[in-house]
């Protein structure tokens, strides 16, 4: 009751202040406006405190991700797609190489259109952490252009610049999202998939979506793959998606507890036995977070599924390259591996 009064008091108090300024003020209004500044103050604090690292983290985006160009991609543009409601996702296009010097200063309706020019189109689905922007990444998309093959390498949600939560679903979605929204474009050319480390979850998680909706892929690229998210989660991290959580240190308390119930499947086994696109399989000897001996696995189920020799392919890289879990885009033989492998599709 006391303060409502209080409150009551003081509005008058400040609107007889407007009016007439010099009035002087009883000293108990003064106190109880010094006491709510102070509260207005811990509380501003509070807020800033929980705001700036959100702050920082969205600003730090808008810098470089924006601007593919800085970062050696001067055929790239830079565009959002809004994959469901509330979720906004960040791409690069980059265009075929032979097309950079057209492609200087075009906009994104430019690019759009380039999508239907013929040539192949590849979509790149990225692993764990960090953003599109990472060198292993930037190295894949890079070949690919230099091949005369588009590149597409998004973000998924909660990753760089893409709002939204990471949750195994929501990935799926923005991929298929992403595949449709091409498919809408591309007219007839060969659309294709690169699935890198945990990207291979999404890439076969997508695969079979798109079969159960009688549309497909026409050729799958596994790199450093996983066969289970189960694998994923034993053999790298507590959870694929802790990195996330711990960009809000305070709600990380809570959420933690969230996610140990949020099971992971990406079960890229038995989504093998369904798919029936051609697979070419990626490894380096000396991957430290998939070992090889995985990728053989993945070979032999896929092929197992497929019943031939000639429609899934596993190439290993050599470990004394040092090429480890990301490195694969350093080798020279690299493009050729790729060319072949698209050319065969069309074979
Ligand atoms: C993207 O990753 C780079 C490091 O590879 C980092 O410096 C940058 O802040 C990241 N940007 C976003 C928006 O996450
Ligand atoms: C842009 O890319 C093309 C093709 O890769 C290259 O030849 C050219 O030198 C690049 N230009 C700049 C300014 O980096």
């Amino acid at each position: 009751m006391r303060r409502r009064v209080d409150k009551s008091e003081r509005k008058f108090q400040a609107a007889r202040h407007q009016q007439s300024s010099p009035s002087p003020r009883p000293k108990h209004v003064h106190a109880s406006s010094q006491w709510s500044w102070a509260k207005i103050g811990l509380v501003s604090l509070l807020i800033l405190g929980a705001t700036i690292p959100f702050l920082l983290y969205v600003l730090s985006d808008i810098d470089d991700l924006s601007r593919p160009s800085d970062l050696g991609l001067n055929h790239t543009i830079n565009f959002y797609l809004k994959t469901e409601e509330g979720v906004r996702v960040g791409v690069w296009h980059t265009v075929p190489e032979h097309r950079w010097k057209e492609a200087q200063g075009k906009n994104v309706e430019w690019y759009e259109k380039a999508l239907g020019d013929g040539s192949p189109i590849f979509m790149y689905l990225h692993g764990n952490t960090g953003n599109r922007s990472a060198p292993h990444r930037i190295g894949v998309a890079n070949i690919l252009s230099a091949l005369g093959y588009h590149a597409l390498v998004m973000d998924y949600r909660g990753f760089g610049d893409s709002t939204g939560e990471p949750t195994e679903p929501g990935l799926t979605t923005d991929a298929l999202y992403l595949y449709n929204w091409i498919k809408k474009r591309s007219g007839n050319s060969l659309l294709c998939v690169w699935g890198h480390s945990l990207g291979s979850g999404v890439t076969t998680n997508t695969a079979v979506q798109l079969l159960e909706q009688g549309k497909k892929f026409d050729g799958i690229i596994l790199e450093g793959a996983f066969l289970s998210g189960r694998m994923a989660a034993d053999q790298v991290f507590e959870h694929p998606f802790t990195w996330y959580y711990w960009k809000f240190p305070y709600i990380q308390y809570f959420l933690f507890n969230q996610m140990k119930n949020n099971n992971l499947d990406f079960p890229t086994d038995k989504n093998l036995e369904k798919i029936r696109t051609p697979i070419m399989i990626l490894h380096s000897e000396d991957d430290h977070i998939v070992p090889m001996s995985v990728a053989q696995e993945i070979y032999r189920i896929a092929k197992k599924a497929q019943n031939s020799d000639e429609r899934v392919k596993l190439v290993p890289f050599d470990g004394k390259y040092g090429y480890l879990h990301n490195g694969l885009y350093r080798d020279p033989a690299l493009p050729n591996i790729v060319r072949e492998f698209v050319q065969s599709l069309t074979a």
